[in-house]
This record gives structure tokens, C-alpha cells and sequence, in this order.
């Protein structure tokens, strides 16, 4: 399998802190990789780098046939951002819908005012994403008449909306009450099944012992250990993995 996601010496640094310190990894297409670890390790700024969300300081993210480096050029780092989030979907904690829009015109958004695709289409596009998250009968209903879990699903509808090759999940349960992380966890078990390639930032060492073909642990910056899911999490090799999984899942 080639790679999908290449990540290759990237460093980043808030002031004195360095939040990255030399990141290496790979993501082939078609892969579901859980990067695991502590709070403040530096799981969601990787993403943010990967997605074009946040520059970095040294190194470079290869995504598809895009490349982001460091660069001086604001205009150069806007149009590599704007590739590389065509290429990857990104799904956060707290869902970031628009308020004001219903469940269909927060899908079909970015098709029309992104891609320029014709409403009637967009739409009509937005209704088969709502259906293969389950969410058929609930197209126009705004968030707030949404349960956590229904909102989630519609945000990463949303997200498969640009056609992404990969989707980057950022805890995306973590805000859920237990009997909803279910019906969303189903979602991206099926998204895997179909062929997506999935970078998933979780909690929920079950799942990703469950679901995922690779876990990497990001803790201070580093990547302190990776293999197959099952495998790290049964046998952890480090220290520090050990000192984790015993944490999270006490
Ligand atoms: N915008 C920012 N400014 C300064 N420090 C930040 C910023 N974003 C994140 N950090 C710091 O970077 C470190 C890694 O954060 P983060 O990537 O959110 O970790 P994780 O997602 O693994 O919990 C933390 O110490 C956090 O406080
Ligand atoms: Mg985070």
C-alpha cells in the first residue's frame, strides 16, 4: 500500500515549549491508525499540522501529492493548507456546526460555497451522505434539535462531503454521554470497511484495540511507540505506554 500521509521530522514549538519534537509517521491508504496517549502529548496540534489547520517549524507532511513545509510565503502555505484539506477531512470534540443551519445546508456548505457545485445537486448529495450516517429523517432539523450523537454523525457527513481520502477524527466521542459514542463509533467502523483511511485521536482503547490496524502513542511530543493496535495495547513495549494504558483504563 502506498503512503497516504507521510509525516517526516516535523517539530513545532509554542514559545519555549516544543509541542512536536521530530514526528516520523506513515499512513498508508486505506489504514485506520489510533494514536493514542496523554492529555497535552501533542495529538491534536499533529492533526491540525496534518490538516494545514497550524504551521510547524521544521520537517514536512506529505499528503497524497501535497506537500506543507515550513514556509515565509503566506501565500504558498495558504494554497498547500487548502490541497491538503482537500485531501483530508478533519472532525472535532465539539462538532462545529453551523448554528443556524439544519443538519442537510451544514453537509452540503462547503460543495456549494467551496466547489461551487449547484444547490439542487449539493443538496441531493447531502441527503445520501445524512443516509449513510443514519440520518435520513432527520435532514432539517438545526443542531440544537440534535442529540450529541446525531450531531457528531451529521459533522462527519459533513466532513465526507469534499470527498476526502482520509478523515483525521479528533476525540470525537469525548463529548458524548456513553449509550451515544456507540452509534458513532458504528459509523467510523463502517467507513473503515469501506476502504477509508482513518487517523483516529481516541480514548476509547477498546475501540481502538477493536478497530484499528496501527496505534501509535504521542506523549511529549514524540511518538513513544507503534504496531498493531492489538498488540501495543496487550504489550506495550515502553514505559511509558504501560503508564498510560494503565491510567486510562482504570
Ligand atoms: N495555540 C497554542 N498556544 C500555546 N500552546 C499550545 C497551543 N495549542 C496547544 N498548546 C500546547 O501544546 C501542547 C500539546 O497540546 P495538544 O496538541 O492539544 O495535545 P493533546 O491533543 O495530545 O492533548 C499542550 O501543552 C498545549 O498546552
Ligand atoms: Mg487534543
Amino acid at each position: 500500500m502506498s503512503a497516504l500521509i507521510d509525516v517526516g521530522g516535523v517539530r513545532k514549538r509554542f514559545g519555549e515549549h516544543e509541542v512536536l519534537a521530530g514526528i516520523d509517521l506513515v499512513v498508508p491508504e486505506g489504514e485506520t491508525i489510533a494514536l493514542i496517549g496523554p492529555s497535552g502529548g501533542g495529538k491534536s496540534t499533529l492533526l491540525r499540522c496534518i490538516n494545514g489547520l497550524a504551521n510547524f517549524d521544521q520537517g514536512r507532511i506529505q499528503v497524497g501529492a501535497c506537500t506543507l513545509h515550513p514556509t515565509r510565503d503566506p501565500r504558498e502555505s495558504r494554497a498547500a493548507a487548502r490541497d491538503a484539506r482537500k485531501l483530508v477531512g478533519m472532525v472535532f470534540q465539539d462538532f462545529q456546526l453551523f448554528p443556524h443551519m439544519t443538519a442537510l445546508e451544514n453537509v452540503a456548505e462547503a460543495p456549494i460555497h467551496v466547489r461551487g457545485l449547484p444547490r439542487r445537486e449539493a443538496h441531493e448529495r447531502a441527503r445520501a451522505l445524512l443516509a449513510r450516517v443514519g440520518l435520513e429523517a432527520r435532514a432539517d432539523a438545526l443542531p440544537r434539535e440534535l442529540s450529541g450523537g446525531q450531531k457528531q454523525r451529521v459533522a462527519i457527513a459533513r466532513a465526507l462531503a469534499m470527498e476526502p481520502k482520509a478523515l483525521l477524527c479528533d476525540e470525537i466521542t469525548s463529548a458524548l454521554d456513553p449509550e451515544l459514542k456507540g452509534e458513532v463509533l458504528s459509523v467510523i467502523e463502517k467507513l473503515r470497511a469501506e476502504g477509508m483511511t482513518l487517523v483516529l485521536v481516541t480514548h476509547e482503547i477498546g475501540f481502538a484495540r477493536r478497530a484499528a490496524d496501527r496505534a501509535a502513542v504521542l506523549a511529549d511530543g514524540a511518538i513513544v511507540e507503534s504496531g498493531p493496535a492489538r498488540e501495543l495495547i496487550d504489550r506495550p513495549q515502553t514505559e511509558r505506554t504501560r503508564r498510560f494504558l494503565e491510567r486510562v483504563m482504570a
